[in-house]
């Protein structure tokens, strides 16, 4: 069975689409607008500190080329529905008297089965909810049942329930994220301390977003190639130019979009796409697609599509400006809506991290990083965003987001905790994983 890939509605953060299975019929009304309205004002900071290194060189033109793929995670059947069912029957039987391990056992094995079986997932979600304390999964399958079945009704009880709790403790992360982020505005951002981590912080994320798409260079190497400008023996022109050009993009939207609140063009994305691939390719380097790219089993809209699409994308950016929309979630869509369109040839994943630690460090958050060892997390919740459900790659977000700003609050553990921490990805360079 073959996933579609619904629009996003931008909004209820939940779509559920009308796709059903053999076995359900389609309900006229979707039973989805989670939104909630805010009152408060997230753009209201007058002086924003800003966190990435000092200086004082101008940003020069750069070579490179790229690929991204978002790994197809298909859902292969490993049995048939009635098997499944069956061993779902079970499941429920060992539930119920109260043998949960065996239970458990019986739910994954019915699940990978028919991963697809709205009965098995739903079963699978309220087991989850009563057993293991994870709501928010639950609710998540909660609503991919729904996605599946519009009308499961039993999932639409589930749902009814959780819907409000999960939106609350989604809603506490941000106020508790929102709370750090004010406490890091008000440290001394001159003091040696923060403009170290500062340089740092910036190193390890324009290693961690080339090597998320394949770059094989170390942490210590990519800080040579940016510092010096030297060759990194044995490694190829595109590793050192994909380096190069995330140095100058930063650069450049550091300099040109992070302390202007004008609202970003289509222009304005060309010219940072323009830098993350460089001036070699004159062709494609700030150009949209002219033809259709594949990234695993997802098919991006035609190339014909795709100037209408981002002049779309950029009044969404701009009328969210003016919304109150909180600036991680408005951060993680943007970047969603992006990947979605794919608009270009190359250079489609680092600069739609880019556009996102753009809206980050606009609103006085620092860069986020997606370290290479959550790559497949981060796939992952793309590909369930496509399904339908985009909450968990928010959440996602909102993980990465706390890190960083714990990296940089937690001054006094930075030789320990956290230095140790990215020491430790500093010594992972052998586990890179092929394309
Ligand atoms: C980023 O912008 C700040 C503020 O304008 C500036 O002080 C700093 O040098 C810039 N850093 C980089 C790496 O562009």
């Amino acid at each position: 069975m073959s996933i579609s890939m619904p629009e996003q509605n931008e909004t209820s953060e939940v779509s559920v689409n009308t796709s059903v299975t053999k076995k359900c019929s389609p309900k006229s009304d979707s039973p989805t607008n989670t939104a909630v309205s805010r009152t408060q004002k997230y753009n209201d900071l007058t002086a924003i500190p800003n966190f990435l290194p000092d200086s004082n060189e101008a940003e020069e033109p750069v070579y490179l080329d790229e690929r991204i793929a978002i790994p197809n995670l298909k859902y292969k059947n490993h049995g048939t529905e009635e098997e499944a069912l069956k061993v779902l029957q079970l499941a429920i039987k060992f539930k119920n008297s109260s043998k949960l391990e065996k239970a458990k056992k019986l739910f994954e094995h019915a699940l990978s089965l028919q991963p697809l079986q709205p009965d098995v997932i739903n079963s699978y979600a309220e087991f989850l909810e009563e057993h293991a304390n994870d709501l928010i999964t639950a609710d998540h399958l909660y609503v991919k049942t729904l996605t599946l079945c519009p009308n499961h009704s039993k999932a639409l009880i589930n749902r009814n329930r959780t819907m409000s709790i999960v939106e609350l403790m989604d809603e506490q992360e941000f106020v508790k994220i929102d709370k750090k982020r004010n406490d890091l505005i008000n440290r001394n951002h001159n003091e040696s301390f923060m403009k170290h981590i500062k340089k740092e912080v910036y190193f390890l994320h324009i290693h961690h977003t080339v090597a998320i798409e394949g770059n094989t260079m170390s942490l210590a190497e990519t800080r040579k190639v940016v510092e010096t400008k030297l060759v990194i023996p044995g490694k190829s022109i595109r590793e050192h130019n994909e380096i190069l050009g995330l140095d100058s993009a930063l650069r450049f939207m550091n300099q040109t979009y992070v302390n202007h609140s004008r609202p970003l063009s289509l222009f304005d994305i060309l010219q940072i796409h323009k830098r993350v691939l460089g001036h070699v390719d004159p062709i494609s380097a700030g150009s949209l697609r002219e033809s259709q790219v594949f990234v695993g089993e997802y098919v991006p809209p035609p190339a014909s599509e795709v100037e209408f699409l981002m002049e779309q994308f950029v009044d969404w950016f701009k009328m969210e400006n003016m919304t109150h929309l909180h600036p991680v979630k408005k951060a993680a869509l943007a970047h969603y809506k992006f990947i979605h369109i794919h608009p270009f040839m190359d250079g489609n994943g680092r600069t739609a991290r880019l556009l996102m630690n753009l809206v980050l460090m606009r609103a006085g958050y620092p860069p986020v990083i997606i370290w290479k060892k959550d790559r497949s997390v981060y796939f992952e919740m793309l590909q369930i965003a496509n399904e339908g459900d985009i909450r968990p790659f928010i959440r996602f977000i909102v993980s990465c987001t706390e890190y960083i700003l714990d990296v940089f609050l937690n001054d006094g553990e930075y030789d320990t905790t956290y230095l140790k921490a990215l020491h430790s990805e500093m010594a992972c360079q052998t586990d890179l994983i092929p394309l």
